[in-house]
């Protein structure tokens, strides 16, 4: 993680977050451990806990604490009650900094320790689904202080949306089945940042993709990028393999599961373990569930048909392989640490609400990632700069 490195040592030098308490709610992979090292470097006194119940790589977890002296509250597979305990915890910490990846800490802050917000100069949330939640509260006057949305970021949801969550996905889907991708009917729900690289990569692999949406102008994309677009009830018995990547409740829904193909894998990608009704596929499986291989649950419809559940619908990416590759995690976790020092910086500015990071800093993490890449490109000249500014010139 180059980027990342760089800024741990400028950070290891001018300290710009001494003496602020981070609590950081985040999915503990070797990527994080990097940021949360990189945060205690600028100063910063950090505990972290996981912000998914399955997304915990435990060794990792070890060894911020016994290594890195980073207090960390994860267990892989914790039940919900754990989870909660474990971010209570984190708050125990008395934040002046939050970081999150879906909102959880944030919003147990609000409920259950309103006492603590006085203390806390600013907040960062990391996903999709953290942020939808984050402007539902600042919109219901809900949000007690700034939050810097690093999602919205280029230099995020560009890169680990797409690219990241278009490999890991497919890989996890691939480690956990060994399934044949060329030539089966990939069924991608939501055609977002997320649903844009997993529908790429899959067409690559050989799938027949098949995309369902919401949204009209998503819808249009995905037809002029060439895939089939249809409405789920439609593509439920054609599909092989369905991936939801929604951010949305019950995107695979009762209907859908009822008029399902025998065999199809169906699995998530998106933030919380909602967007497959799998209280409906357990009443619909009269033949029982099984779990046939590590992350791949089987339920068994009374007509005898099979369905194949992995990672128990939560993001499967991270559940059940390694998420995304350290090299894009490197821009987002960019954004987290200069997000927290541009926060700081300007804390008295801020108010109550959700904002996003300067295009200023967001190009320059662009700039560092083609610098570790090894890839140049070009500068305006004086006179285009010039050119691009003034309204004069036409035909
Ligand atoms: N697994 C990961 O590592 C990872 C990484 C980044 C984001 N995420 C999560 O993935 C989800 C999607 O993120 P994104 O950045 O692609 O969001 P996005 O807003 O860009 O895309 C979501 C798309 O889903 C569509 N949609 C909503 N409800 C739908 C429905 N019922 N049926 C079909 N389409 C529907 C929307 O119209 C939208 O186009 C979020 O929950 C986000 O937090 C996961």
């Amino acid at each position: 993680m180059p980027v990342l490195s760089l800024i741990r040592e400028r950070f290891a030098r001018e300290q710009p977050l001494k003496g602020i308490r981070i609590s950081a709610c985040l999915h503990v992979t070797t990527e994080t451990a990097n940021l949360a090292i990189t945060l205690k470097a600028g100063g910063a006194d950090v505990v972290l806990c996981a912000s998914n119940p399955l997304s915990t790589q435990d060794d990792v977890a070890a060894a911020l604490l016994v290594n890195e002296g980073i207090p960390t509250y994860a267990i892989k597979g914790e039940d919900e009650q754990t989870y909660y305990k474990h971010i209570r915890a984190a708050l125990d910490h008395a934040p002046h900094m939050t970081m999150d990846d879906g909102c959880d800490l944030v919003s147990s802050l609000h409920k259950e320790r309103p006492e603590l917000i006085p203390n806390v100069i600013a907040g960062l949330e990391e996903t999709t689904t953290g942020v939808i939640r984050l402007r539902s509260m600042e919109a219901n006057g809900v949000l007690r202080f700034p939050v810097l949305a690093v999602n919205e970021s280029d230099t995020k949801h560009l890169f680990d949306n797409r690219y990241g969550t278009g490999q890991s996905a497919l890989d996890a889907i691939m480690r956990t089945t060994n399934v044949l991708l060329a030539g089966r009917n990939f069924v991608v729900i939501g055609y977002g940042w997320c649903g844009k690289g997993v529908a790429a990569r899959a067409k690559g692999m050989g799938s027949n993709v098949i995309v369902t949406e919401v949204d009209p102008v998503r819808a249009i994309e995905a037809v002029m990028d060439g895939f089939r677009v249809m409405p789920l009830a439609e593509a439920a018995p054609l599909g092989d393999i369905f991936l939801t990547v929604t951010g949305d409740l019950n995107a695979i829904d009762r209907p859908h599961l009822e008029r399902i193909k025998n065999g199809a894998l169906i699995a998530n990608a998106g933030h919380f373990n909602d967007e497959i009704n799998i209280p409906a596929l357990e009443q619909l499986a009269t033949g029982g569930r099984r779990t046939v291989r590590d992350f791949v649950d089987e339920y068994t419809y009374a007509d005898g048909r099979k369905v194949f559940l992995l990672a128990d619908g939560r993001l499967v990416n991270l559940s059940a392989a390694d998420g995304h590759p350290a090299s894009v995690m490197d821009m987002s976790f960019a954004n987290q640490a200069l997000g927290a020092e541009y926060m700081l910086q300007h804390a008295k500015e801020l108010t109550p609400r959700v904002y996003t990071i300067p295009r200023d800093l967001d190009r320059e993490i662009a700039r560092l990632k083609l610098h570790a890449m090894g890839i140049q490109i070009d500068t305006l000249t004086p006179e285009q700069e010039q050119y691009l500014a003034a309204w004069e010139s036409g035909t």
